[in-house]
């Protein structure tokens, strides 16, 4: 970006930021996640950086967050409520270490023999409200919201209703140099000594909701019709600014304690804390909840252990947390760091890398898969979400490019969680400077210019199945990652190149035939480099290859010649399940080859039947032609057109042949033994209480009998679950015999 591009990138991101800011912390309804938010902010930092002449003092992103509401009474903290600087990988981390070392060098510590040594503390860092707590000779006497950071508002009331936050403090062994002296109503300690009690102490924490109430919260709000709560956050700031304290209590918010201040000049006897971590014993030993999950960390690589460790135990823990605080323990090192701009030095928040950012999208390219498809993809700025850099998303189809509203330019919300793909999941319209252009669908095939034609797309065109799959496991997946089952869910348009010959799509048919024939030494890599070699045009080609072909090309050499060799060899026997599916049918993914091959048992059968006449195939039950494909389970009028039209396509039947021809042996079908129900055709509907619909045809496939879709005179049983659909309409009216799922698991045994 140059200088004046950036210049209004930074203000568009301010005047967003802002808005979000607004949305967050003063009317708590934010619009948009935390991590857009902070997404966002990321950027702009990082363009200050980059461009410093940019820079504004007044500008929103130098300000404490959240302008104290008129309601309440509005209070003057002692000291600024301040805020932390964010490091969001750990090289961040060691930046920051690296600047605080070089200011504590020399050691301010040298003459206490410390050297040079920085010891850190690290703890929880609560997704709540920070609040700030006043106890006057051990009383509660004023509790106050951050507000800007330098004038909050008085929600006294609202706090007394958080039964974590003590209305009277333990007492403390200290002697009474803390300026406070003993306080009559505060209770003995246990040791027997009169407790003394500072005059004035500060407690600063964040008051909270557990997950769990708001899950309560939420299932009434459900019942009364009422809308759901976002998220804790929102909810435990909602109640905070209740008027009425009652409503607060109702909330059953909590509070932890992480800091603890005295009053400016006033000194803390003896017993004065040295150490953050000390701070933290004291505030437990006052009566406050402090968070156990904490730790003293000699270097900076145990900081890490630590963050790693929480990491683990972050998605079950109790309360929402967004990182970890990381402290240089010792006070008197935190107070030479001092504080720069609104945060301290001594402090850093780390953040768990989030599942959502936001990034710029530079283009959308197409590319296209083996059944000609075209899949748009979208190339961005890179990116951090959930732990690794991203650049690209596939967008899935062009329907998606419409239903998102995207446009080249456009900043995008992607996201990632766990290791699922990344995707597009939002356009920040606001973010838009008018220069965004409109994507237009090709009207040639980038690859080979082939003409582009609009299909009905069924939903396994959006995978190309690269990897070997891990049995039932490898289903495919939808956009949204529900498991799909091919043919039979809903079907979208999608664009595709028309061209049989297009070389793009030739490659990935390659490549999905090799991963269904498991020859893992043919990369896409090696696959290409045959291809341009001229060792092979199509996939027959494959299995005529010999070693004298391959030992002579530029780095592979005999041994890795004799390994390809064999590996072809070893996987030309190939179950009739495999090789439907390897044949790349437009719908048959791996169930629904799998459906085909136990159906029909060899080749040949499913071939008599698929090569009836190409009528009425889309018509159900039209009597005779392909009725028997379109009998079995879950073969939906789509699979049947595409099978059908395969079947009839002489280079198909060519290719078949040629594939026998070279030596692959289609194997039959998993042998289903002869059981007790050979020879009996099942149809099950409505829904089975005792296992689902899939173990149900497991069963019945495996002791011989046949599971079809559609009722007819020829079906043996229907079997009927709760809520059946017309197929038991149909059963009663041709007399077919109906069990109960009781009946049925009698007779499964
Ligand atoms: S230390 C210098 N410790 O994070 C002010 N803050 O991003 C930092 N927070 O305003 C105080 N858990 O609301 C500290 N264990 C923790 C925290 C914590 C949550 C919040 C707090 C603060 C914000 C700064």
């Amino acid at each position: 970006m140059n200088r004046s591009k950036t210049e209004k990138r930074i203000k568009k991101l301010r005047s967003e930021i802002a808005r979000l800011r607004g949305a967050y912390h003063v009317e708590n309804a934010p619009d948009v996640s935390n991590d857009v938010y902070e997404s966002l902010s990321r950027e702009l930092k990082a363009l200050l950086q980059e461009y410093p002449e940019f820079n504004d003092l007044n500008a929103p992103e130098n300000r404490v967050a959240g302008k104290p509401l008129d309601k309440f009474e509005k209070v003057k903290h002692q000291t600024r409520m301040l805020s932390l600087n964010d490091a969001f990988s750990y090289e961040e981390l060691y930046d920051w270490e690296k600047r605080i070392k070089k200011l504590l060098s020399p050691s301010p510590l040298q003459r206490e023999g410390q050297g040079g040594k920085v010891n850190y503390f690290c703890e929880v860092k609560f997704d709540g409200l920070a609040v700030s707590l006043i106890y006057e000779k051990g009383v509660f006497v004023r509790g106050a919201t951050r507000g800007d950071g330098f004038i909050g508002e008085d929600i006294t009331e609202n706090l007394k209703t958080i039964n974590s936050i003590p209305l009277v403090l333990n007492s403390l062994p200290i002697s009474p140099l803390s300026g406070g002296g003993e306080v009559s109503n505060f209770p003995p300690d246990k040791g027997g000594l009169r407790g003394v009690a500072p005059a004035y102490l500060e407690v600063r924490g964040e008051v909270l909701m557990a997950k769990k109430v708001l899950i309560f919260l939420n299932k009434q709000n459900e019942k009364e019709g009422k809308p759901l709560f976002a998220n804790t956050r929102n909810v435990a700031a909602g109640s905070l600014r209740q008027l009425d304290p009652q409503l607060a209590k109702e909330r059953n918010l909590d509070f932890v304690a992480y800091d603890l201040n005295l009053g400016a000049k006033l000194p803390f006897g003896s017993l004065a804390p040295k150490f953050h971590s000390e701070k933290h014993q004291m505030l437990r030993e006052l009566g406050f909840k402090v968070e156990k999950l904490e730790a003293k960390c000699e270097n900076l690589e145990e900081a890490i252990t630590f963050i790693k460790k929480f990491e683990k135990v972050r998605p079950n823990f109790p309360y929402g947390t967004d990182g970890i605080v990381i402290s240089v323990d010792n006070l008197k090192l935190q107070e030479v760091l001092g504080v720069v701009g609104k945060a301290p030095r001594f402090m850093a928040a780390f953040k768990y890398s989030a599942e959502k950012a936001t990034t710029i999208v530079k283009d959308i390219l197409v590319n296209v898969g083996r059944t000609g498809v075209l899949t748009p993809l979208a190339v961005f700025e890179p990116t951090m979400v959930a732990g690794s850099l991203v650049s690209k998303a596939t967008l899935h189809n062009m329907d998606q490019i419409e239903r998102l509203g995207l446009k080249i330019g456009d900043t995008v919300v992607i996201e990632k969680a766990g290791d699922v793909i990344p995707k597009v999941v939002e356009v920040l319209v606001r973010m838009r400077t008018g220069k965004e252009k409109k994507f237009k669908i090709p009207g040639h095939c980038p690859t080979c210019g082939g003409k582009i034609e609009k299909r009905e797309a069924g939903p396994l065109a959006n995978f190309s199945p690269l990897r070997p799959s891990s049995g039932a496991l490898g289903s495919k997946r939808d956009p949204r990652g529900q498991k799909i089952r091919e043919g039979a869910a809903s079907f979208s348009v999608a664009y595709y190149c028309s061209n049989p010959k297009c070389p793009a799509k030739n490659e990935r048919y390659l490549e999905h035939f090799v991963s269904v024939f498991e020859i893992y030494e043919l990369g896409p890599k090696i696959l290409r480099r045959f291809k341009d070699e001229g060792l092979i045009s199509d996939a027959t080609d494959i299995f005529t290859l010999k070693k004298e072909d391959i030992a002579p090309l530029e780095r592979f050499g005999e041994k890795s010649a004799d390994n390809i060799i064999a590996e072809i060899e070893n996987k030309k026997k190939i179950l009739l399940s495999k090789f439907l599916w390897a044949l790349g049918i437009l719908h048959v993914g791996e169930e629904t080859a799998r459906d085909l091959a136990i159906h029909f048992g060899t080749l040949e059968k499913l071939l008599s039947s698929a090569r009836q006449p190409a009528r009425n195939v889309t018509q159900r039950d039209s009597g005779g032609d392909l009725a028997e494909i379109d009998s079995i389970e879950n073969i939906g009028p789509a699979v049947l057109k595409s099978v059908s039209d395969f079947f009839h396509d002489k280079n198909n039947l060519n290719f078949i042949k040629k594939l026998k021809k070279n030596g692959v042996v289609i194997e039959k079908a998993e042998k289903i033994k002869a059981g007790k129900f050979t020879g009996l055709s099942f149809v099950l509907t409505g829904t089975l209480s005792q296992m689902s619909r899939e173990i149900a045809k497991e069963r019945i496939l495996a002791l011989g009998g046949k599971v079809v879709g559609s009722v007819s005179k020829n079906t043996s049983y229907v079997v009927a679950g709760a809520e059946p659909g017309s197929k038991l309409k149909t059963a009663e009216k041709l007399g077919v015999k109906i069990l109960s799922e009781e009946d049925f698991l009698k007779m499964l045994g």
